[in-house]
Parts: C-alpha cells; structure tokens; sequence
C-alpha cells in the first residue's frame, strides 16, 4: 500500500530531527504539514530539539528602542521616512542608560539596541559613545545593535566599542520580492554585502525574514531557511508581515478576517522548521507574534523551537511612536510589568529565563572552531 501524505511527513521530520541536511523542496513539505496532527509533530519535534539544545532556559534581551528617525522608506515599515504622522525622537544617552540599568536589574544579562537607519558621523558617534558607557555598567551586558547597514569602518568601531551581536534582516532572500517591497534606492545586493561585512568584522550575525508578505510563496520561504544556512548564521529574528495603515504596503493590502492567524501559524511553522535545519543558533519568539495572539504569540514561539524573548526595557513614552506595524502590545505597559507577566507565562509552560551570563549563541562557538 502507498504511504499517506501523513506517513511521508512524519518520516520526512524524522529524518530532519535526525540531522539530515534537506533540500529546499523538502524544507518547503515540512512548512505545510498536511493535516493538524503532522503539525503538532512538527513543533513537538523542533521544541524537542530545543530542549536538548537549550534546555528549559529562555535567553530575554532588554530591548532599547533608541530612535524612530530612518533614512529609509521600506513600503511595509510604521516608521519609513515619508510617514509624516510619525513623531520623531531619539533618546538622550541619560535615558539610555537608564533603560541598559534595568535591563541588569532585571538579570536580563543582554541588551539590543534598535534604532532607524542613519549613517551620518553624528548618529555613528552617538552609537559608540552609547556602546562604551554601556559597556562600563557593572553587570557588562552583551550588546546586540539592529541599526541597518553601515560602512565596515562603522561596524568595526562599534565592535571596538562594545558591540558583539548585530541584527540586520534581509526580509526576504528572493531578490524579486525583495525589491517589491523596497523603494528603488534600497538594494538586495547592498543588503547582503552589508551582511558579509558584519561577518568580517567579527559579530555573531543575526539575520531574518517577514512571513506572509503579500505575493510570497511557500517555496520562497523554504529558500530563506537555505540563506540562513548558506549563510551560516548565528541568530535568526522573524515574524508576521503586520500591515501598517501609514504604509503604501499596508494600504494596497489591507488584513481581511483570518488571515493574521494564518500568517501567524505559518511563522510557527518557519520557526520549527528553521530550528530543525539551522540547529544550535538562536531564534528570537518576536513581538510580531505577540502582536497576532497578544495571549500566548511568544509562549506559541517558543514552544515552536525559539529560545529568545526581547521584553521592551525603554519607558513608555517612547512606545507609540515605535509602532513598525499596527497592533504592537505592551503600548502602556511599564518594563516592570512586562518582565513579571512573562516570567509568569514562561513558568506557565515549563520554561525559565537564564539569570547568567550573556545567552551566546552556540552556533558562534562552534563555527570557530571552539566547540566540538
Ligand atoms: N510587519 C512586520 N514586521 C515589520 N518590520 C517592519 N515593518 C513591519 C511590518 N509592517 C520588521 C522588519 C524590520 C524589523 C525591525 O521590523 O523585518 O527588519
């Protein structure tokens, strides 16, 4: 008798959970589990993996929204420079430090600095000067900066200034869509080349896509894991593509009922499959998740294979005018807070935060030679 399409699936996960390395047609057959049990499967394997991996700890980084002011006019972001309805700021250093502290109050034990895109010689100077009095604080943060492409001069100052981790999403590694959801200034290529010169200049190296992007395919998805293999990165952060109503892509594609509870379980799904062919690297459960199911979007990420959570630590008031999507939760709610209701939720299934060190991931190590 011919195997069913759920008896395929299952020994097709198998034989990823064993270590196999898959093609991209079958990356793209575990993205679409045939039926709801072949699903579970999926995230029972790949949270099964990540408990030999990881254990039960979870790695939180205080997240420092620094600025919303951008160079940049990406058709799907809240915050693109032509969106006049956003009121621009950039924290002052005092404010900063302020939130870095509490990060280590909170025995967060990493920050990530997010900021919009600039380059010019007074935004670059603010970053090292930030980077180095961080860097003095008592508990010596890791610090991950997500500040867009730079010279590799830049990212070797800010290496040089404290910076070890660097986050630079290629949103998605088909050139085509890439560049339809770009303006014409800002190039598929230039974003790779950026992404080879953080490797060279010695960063554990974040990248990532949004799922769900109007047009995209399955098999489109399935060859953004590849990028990330070829690649060889170190940390993955991917999430829901959320329209925003200030954007041009938001406007041309509205949400209709149902569909961000589809583009959520897809990201679930690319999150398993992703900690099933990338192994030992970090995977963040990103806020975009959170902003679908505000309840369970993380936990659900987490118990899809991620290993990391980014709790805001800035004040309140900066968070509405940080809105890259439409939904964002936690727009009220202070970093004190947020840091119980999540450890709550991560007690709730079985997980804890680590409370030492800087959550490195293993897949750094490994690549340089320093772990069997
Ligand atoms: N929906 C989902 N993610 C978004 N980002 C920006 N705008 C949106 C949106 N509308 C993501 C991008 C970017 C990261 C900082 O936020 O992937 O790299």
């Amino acid at each position: 008798m011919k195997p069913s399409a759920g008896q395929n699936y299952i020994s097709l996960l198998a034989k990823a959970a064993g270590g196999a390395k898959l093609r991209v047609d079958q990356m793209a057959k575990l993205l679409l589990p045939p039926n709801a049990e072949c699903e579970r499967e999926l995230f029972a394997a790949a949270y099964k993996l990540k408990r030999q991996i990881c254990g039960d700890l979870v790695n939180l980084r205080g997240l420092i929204e620094l600025s919303n002011i951008c160079t940049r006019d990406c058709l799907y972001c809240g915050i693109r420079k032509s969106n006049s309805k956003v009121n621009r700021y950039t924290m002052g250093i005092d404010e900063v430090l302020e939130a870095a502290e509490l990060a280590g109050k909170f025995g967060y034990g990493s920050i990530v600095i997010q900021s919009g895109e600039r380059s010019d010689r007074s935004f670059t100077d603010f970053i090292e000067t930030i980077l180095r009095e961080i860097s003095r604080l008592s508990y010596a943060p890791g610090i991950t900066l997500s500040c867009g492409e730079q010279s590799f001069e830049t990212y070797c100052r800010w290496r040089d200034a404290g910076a070890k981790r660097y986050l630079l999403r290629i949103e998605s590694s088909d050139p085509a869509l890439f560049a339809a959801i770009h303006p014409a200034g800002t190039s598929y290529r230039a974003r790779r080349m950026a992404l080879h010169r953080l490797r060279r200049a010695g960063y554990q190296l974040g990248t990532g896509v949004m799922i769900g992007l109007p047009g995209q395919t399955v098999e489109q998805l399935a060859k953004d894991i590849k990028f990330f293999r070829d690649m060889d990165v170190d940390m993955i952060g991917m999430g829901p593509f959320l329209p925003q109503d200030d954007t041009p892509l938001g406007k041309q594609f509205p949400d209709t009922p149902g569909a961000p509870e589809e583009r959520l379980k897809l990201s679930l799904r690319m999150i398993a499959v992703a900690r099933l062919v990338l192994r030992d690297v970090n995977i963040a459960s990103t806020t975009a998740l959170q902003a679908i199911d505000p309840a369970q979007g993380r936990e659900k990420g987490l118990l899809a294979g991620a290993n990391v959570i980014m709790p805001n630590v800035g004040s309140t008031s900066h968070r509405r005018d940080y809105q890259l999507y439409n939904g964002k939760p936690a727009l009220d709610e202070n970093a004190g807070s947020v840091r119980q209701a999540l450890i709550a939720s991560l007690a709730a299934i079985g997980e804890r935060p680590r409370l030492d060190g800087h959550g490195d991931p293993l897949h750094f190590f490994r690549r340089n030679g320093k772990l069997k």
